[in-house]
């Protein structure tokens, strides 16, 4: 496969550390030295569908493609309001696409799973033109008095249209059931005949210093393994186009790969980590600045609740 566009689009509303100081018991100091955070964007007056429909059309205009030339989505998204249909479905309404659509919920990592079904659809049916969006508001996940976890995330969409092509040189996902690390549980509607018991959580409940250390030791590994299967080293990486959750984890990565700080793009300075929206929206961002040229080798990698992970090498030839 090939990626032949990119889109992107983020709510209005900008929260900074400030702000969070004014009802959290935090500091900008603590947020930008644990995080490399400094602001991030909330959905407030937005619906998340708004968004995720604005990156797709962005995607499919720089592809240089219509809603009609689309034949299948696939919608990478944790939460949204609407328990049925998938949200997939609600964006090929909004975008005047008739294909098929599929959501997948691999959290942070959804991007990358993406990639390699869309890969897989490409290969075996008869399809041009696959979209992906990744649409995540975890904002609306987090429970707001806890310090430790409503710092770090903004809600965004990110979306790319894929085609047939020799682009994607090695791929690898992985899954490790590590379901305390990060989780949230909602309560579902009661019946006359449920005789277990069942809690929800006050929004997600996350340990950090272990997804801290799970997150640097599966991308090492899927970072590792994708250049081995690629025949490549790290120093033939042009770009690592990392998940944006914590400057720490990406420091920590880039030590073990050794490279220059240059070849790390980061945004989650203004934008906090946004799940499975974070690589899509970077790819757009540095798509649209001009910083990705044709030819170029790009190392994206990402992990997630599950623990889901994956990374793959990608040329660039947009
Ligand atoms: N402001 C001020 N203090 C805070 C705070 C905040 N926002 N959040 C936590 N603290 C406090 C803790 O209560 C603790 O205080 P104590 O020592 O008095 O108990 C202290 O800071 C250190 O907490 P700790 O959890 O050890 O900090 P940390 O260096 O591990 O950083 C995270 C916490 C969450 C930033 C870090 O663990 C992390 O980024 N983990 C990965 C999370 C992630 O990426 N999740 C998404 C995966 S897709």
């Amino acid at each position: 496969m090939r990626i032949i566009g990119t889109g992107s689009a983020r709510p209005s509303l900008t929260v900074t550390n400030a702000m969070l100081e004014k009802f959290l018991d935090t500091s900008d100091e603590w947020i930008v030295t644990r995080t490399g955070i400094h602001e991030r964007r909330v959905i407030s007056s937005e619906r998340l569908e708004d968004l995720a429909a604005a990156a797709a059309m962005r995607a499919m205009e720089n592809a240089g493609v219509t809603s009609g030339q689309i034949d299948f989505i696939i919608c990478s998204n944790v939460v949204n309001e609407y328990v049925t249909p998938g949200l997939g479905c609600v964006i090929q309404g909004m975008i005047g696409a008739t294909c098929p659509t599929i959501d997948i919920n691999c959290a942070c990592t959804g991007f990358i799973y993406a990639l390699d079904m869309a890969e897989a659809y490409l290969a075996t049916k008869d399809m041009n033109n696959i979209l992906i969006v990744c649409a995540e508001e975890p904002a609306r996940m987090m429970n707001w008095k806890d310090r430790s976890s409503c710092i770090l995330f903004g809600d965004a969409a990110g979306a790319v249209v894929v085609t047939k092509g020799d682009d994607l040189k090695a791929i690898r996902l992985s899954t490790h059931c590590k379901v305390e690390a990060l989780y949230q549980k909602r309560r579902l509607q009661p019946t006359p005949f449920v005789t277990k018991e069942e809690t929800d959580t006050d929004g997600v409940v996350m340990n950090g210093q272990d997804v801290f250390k799970l997150a640097v030791s599966s991308s090492i590994r899927d970072i590792d393994k994708v250049l081995t299967k690629a025949g490549m080293t790290a120093d033939e990486i042009d770009l690592y186009v990392l998940h944006q959750a914590n400057v720490r984890i990406i420091e920590s990565i880039r030590h073990f790969v050794n490279q220059d700080r240059s070849k790390f793009p980061f945004n989650l300075d203004k934008y906090g980590n946004t799940s499975s929206a974070s690589i899509p929206a970077l790819l757009d961002d540095l798509n649209r600045a001009n910083k990705l040229k044709t030819g170029e080798m790009l190392l994206l990698s990402a992990f997630g609740a599950g623990f889901t992970t994956g990374a793959c090498i990608l040329r660039w030839s947009k």
